[in-house]
């Protein structure tokens, strides 16, 4: 459980941790998820920080590769589940390279959480429209534990998840466990359908055509990428959920992580300190520069 929380949701720094500083953890468990992309389970090696770090769902860390460099990466797993933090990686260039190379066994370097979680005391009692475009899904993925971890909070929850193939889904077996529970309503599109493939064809904005939940006491959060955030968050607005009810998470090159280089400017914010979870209604002037 997170003791003390800031106004966003954030958990405390932990009491001396160096935000600097990597600090080692070991490489548990992978898990593939699909053809380049793999969920790290880490664990610090120190036992006082692995008793004490806790993170809010949306939150990153900066994820160290030694000798290589460090990557922003989300976490994946159950802020419930504290001990272990899991990472899903889609392996694309130096650090992630080397993160995969290092396997089960492996020591790399964390440093966070870091950054602006997803509103998750706003969404109570709200229905949830959660809307997920490829790797998109893994920040997101903290969410749904804790909306499962405590489902009377939340009213109607909606999973919209696009990949590109049926075998680019992320979590495949948990998409159809959390369908199976009833808990949460998951509906998943793909861009190229296989043979095997009966589900919906098309791009996630698409199944918005099948959402029937009043706009108004309606939540959404969209992670994806830039085209998918863009076209999704004006179609909410489109059928008038609020832009204050309407949330995106964004990516940005990082460096320090916690708002001290510049490095992730977005027009006024540092997506690091201010995000990556921004709410429209404070970048929606930013958001409809196409150059930005
Ligand atoms: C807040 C935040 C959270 C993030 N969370 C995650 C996460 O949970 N999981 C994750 O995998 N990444 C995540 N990223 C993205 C990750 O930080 C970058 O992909 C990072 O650049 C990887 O570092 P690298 O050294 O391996 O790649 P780099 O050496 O930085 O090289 C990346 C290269 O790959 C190219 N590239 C990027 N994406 C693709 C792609 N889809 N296909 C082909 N080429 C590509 C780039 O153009 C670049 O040339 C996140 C980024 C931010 C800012
Ligand atoms: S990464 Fe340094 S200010 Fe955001």
């Amino acid at each position: 459980m997170i003791a003390h929380v800031d106004v966003d949701g954030r958990p405390e720094p932990i009491c001396g941790m160096d935000q600097w500083m990597p600090a080692p953890a070991r490489i548990l468990a992978v898990q593939t998820e699909n053809f380049n992309t793999r969920t790290f389970r880490l664990q610090f090696v120190d036992p006082v920080l692995r008793e004490q770090f806790r993170f809010a769902p949306g939150q990153f860390n900066m994820l160290y590769a030694p000798g290589v460099g460090e990557a922003a990466i989300s976490i994946s797993s159950d802020p419930a589940r504290p001990g272990v933090i899991d990472h899903t990686i889609r392996v694309v260039g130096s650090v992630t390279r080397a993160v995969d190379a290092a396997g089960p066994g492996g020591l790399v370097g964390l440093r966070g959480p870091f950054g602006k979680p997803w509103p998750m005391k706003q969404m109570e009692g709200h229905n949830l429209v959660i809307v997920a475009g490829g790797i998109g899904l893994a920040p997101l993925r903290p969410v749904i534990y804790s909306i499962l971890n405590e489902r009377d909070r939340y009213r109607r929850v909606v999973l919209l998840y696009g990949c590109r193939t049926p075998e680019d889904r992320l979590y495949a077996h948990e998409l159809e466990q959390w369908e199976d529970r009833g808990a949460i309503q998951v509906l998943v599109t793909v861009d190229n359908a296989t043979a095997a493939w009966t589900g919906p064809v098309g791009v996630v904005t698409n199944l918005l055509k099948r959402l029937r939940v009043s706009a108004q006491e309606t939540i959404v959060l969209v992670c994806g990428p830039k085209i998918l955030n863009r076209v999704a968050a004006w179609k909410f607005l489109q059928l008038h959920v609020p832009p204050s009810r309407v949330y995106v998470s964004l990516e940005r090159n990082m460096n320090c992580g916690f708002g001290r280089c510049g490095h992730c400017q977005y027009d006024k914010f540092f997506v690091c300190r201010d995000g990556p979870v921004f709410c429209f209604a404070d970048i929606a002037d930013v958001f409809a520069k196409e150059e930005i």
